[in-house]
């Protein structure tokens, strides 16, 4: 039986995703891209045109999501616009019947994820997010070693993203701008290292964080020079109301530097900002009583290291002695072209994005086929973004937060605005 899928929000992202879903039909072809919508046709067409070319099988286009919603041979959504947008469509279309992908994060707040979470429960159908670092086989590699005892007891974890945008608007994207948008590197590029940390690190207890605005004048600049290697997945996109130049006034947190305690007791550092300039640090380590574990980028395919306190250094397949029972499961298997135990591989950056939002795709579609839960649903979704928002919360009260508190809308102050502004 076939899985029909609609993609809603055909940006930068929602282009990438018709690539994962050019690569899943490499492998399977039990889902097929029906229907694809965008408030603006022309955008929407060029995906559907990307899809055409790939498939032979010309997706539907629509700029109205209700419209779309209304055909009858539709089984799921792929959720894939600016945030503010993610649960509107999610819960109506779950109320509709249908199951849903949504990209990260997975809600505008805490309170939309409660709503989306709420929804899931009430109509049964599958809630899924689109968070895809944890599905890089180097990141279940790391997740095997950490779990295996591989660095010993884990202490503390170091995740720094110190980057620059250069004054620039992040990612050439208004919205990323916005505090009421979700913008900011905090939330929307923050949400994975927070992922990443709960699932290497688990669950969270507490947060300190000094958060700031440090930028609040930014220039809308091409994303040839902005990010060039993403550029061309955002080079049909449209920016209304903006032309390359303008001042754009961020109104979203820029920086923040976080430290976490986690309930095991371990503690963790997650710092992130887009104001570091002439300074590039990216910094993913977990040490323990054994060593300490180096993190590669999640999407390069190279291998985690781990440097015992000796300096000597387990790395490549060295590191699958430690793991014995490591493999990775069937899906990512058949996408990985059968490999089970790799400690690296050898792809380029599209391929390895495809692969990952394939397995994304089917994962969502086994949960629904099963009347299972997939591997990043509510759950995971809301620990995530909770995790985030612990810490621009923090900045703002100054004062710890709990990561639950954040989760069940007890500590809120800045998501309030958002919450108010949107009208949830
Ligand atoms: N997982 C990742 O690595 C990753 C990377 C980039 C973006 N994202 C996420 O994907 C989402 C989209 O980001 P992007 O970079 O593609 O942004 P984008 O601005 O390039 O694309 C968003 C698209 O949504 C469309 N849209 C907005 N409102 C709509 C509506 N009401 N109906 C139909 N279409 C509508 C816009 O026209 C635009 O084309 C965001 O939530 C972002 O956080 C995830």
């Amino acid at each position: 039986m076939t899985f029909n899928i609609a993609l809603v929000g055909c940006g930068g992202m929602g282009r990438r995703h018709a690539h994962g879903y050019i690569e899943l039909r490499r492998y399977f072809d039990t889902v097929s891209l029906a229907a694809v919508c965008d408030v603006h046709h022309d955008v929407a067409s060029t995906v559907a045109g990307i899809v055409a070319g790939a498939t032979g099988s010309r997706p539907d286009i629509y700029t109205d999501f209700d419209e779309m919603l209304e055909r009858a041979d539709l089984d799921g959504v792929a959720i894939v616009t600016s945030t503010p947008m993610h649960h509107r469509f999610a819960i109506r279309a779950m109320e509709a019947g249908l199951h849903v992908i949504t990209e990260k994060p997975m809600g505008l707040t805490l309170k939309a994820c409660r709503q989306m979470r709420d929804a899931s429960r009430a109509t049964g159908m599958v809630m899924a997010v689109a968070e895809n670092y944890r599905r890089d086989p180097m990141n279940r590699l790391a997740r095997e070693l950490v779990d295996s005892g591989g660095i010993g007891t884990p202490y503390f974890a170091l995740d720094m993203h110190m980057g620059s945008s250069d004054g620039a608007v992040m990612h050439s994207t208004v919205w990323r701008a916005k505090k009421e948008q979700a913008g900011g590197t905090v939330l929307d590029a923050g949400v994975h290292n927070a992922d990443m940390l709960l699932y290497l690190m688990g669950p969270a207890d507490s947060v300190y964080a000094e958060t700031s605005i440090f930028e609040r004048e930014r220039i809308l600049r091409p994303m040839s020079e902005v990010a060039p290697g993403l550029a061309k997945m955002y080079d049909h996109r449209r920016e209304d109301g903006y032309s390359t130049g303008d001042a754009v006034e961020q109104t979203a947190v820029d920086t923040a530097f976080g430290v976490i305690r986690f309930k095991s007791g371990a503690i963790g550092q997650l710092s992130m900002t887009d104001t570091s300039h002439g300074h590039s640090l990216g910094v993913s380590t977990i040490s323990g009583s054994d060593g300490t574990l180096y993190r590669p980028r999640s999407r390069s395919g190279e291998s985690p290291r781990i440097v015992r306190g000796d300096g000597s250094e387990v790395t490549g397949n060295a590191l699958l002695d430690l793991v014995p029972d490591f493999e990775l499961d069937d899906i990512t298997s058949s996408l990985w072209d059968g490999a089970r135990r790799i400690s690296s591989y050898e792809m380029d950056f599209s391929t390895i994005d495809s692969k990952i939002l394939a397995y994304e795709y089917l994962d969502m579609v086994r949960a629904a086929e099963t009347g299972g839960q997939p591997e990043v649903g509510p759950k995971e979704g809301m620990d995530a973004l909770a995790l985030a928002y612990a810490l621009i919360e923090s900045g703002l009260a100054g004062a710890p937060v709990t990561v639950d508190d954040v989760a069940e809308g007890r500590v809120s102050g800045f998501q309030d605005e958002i919450d108010a502004e949107m009208g949830i």
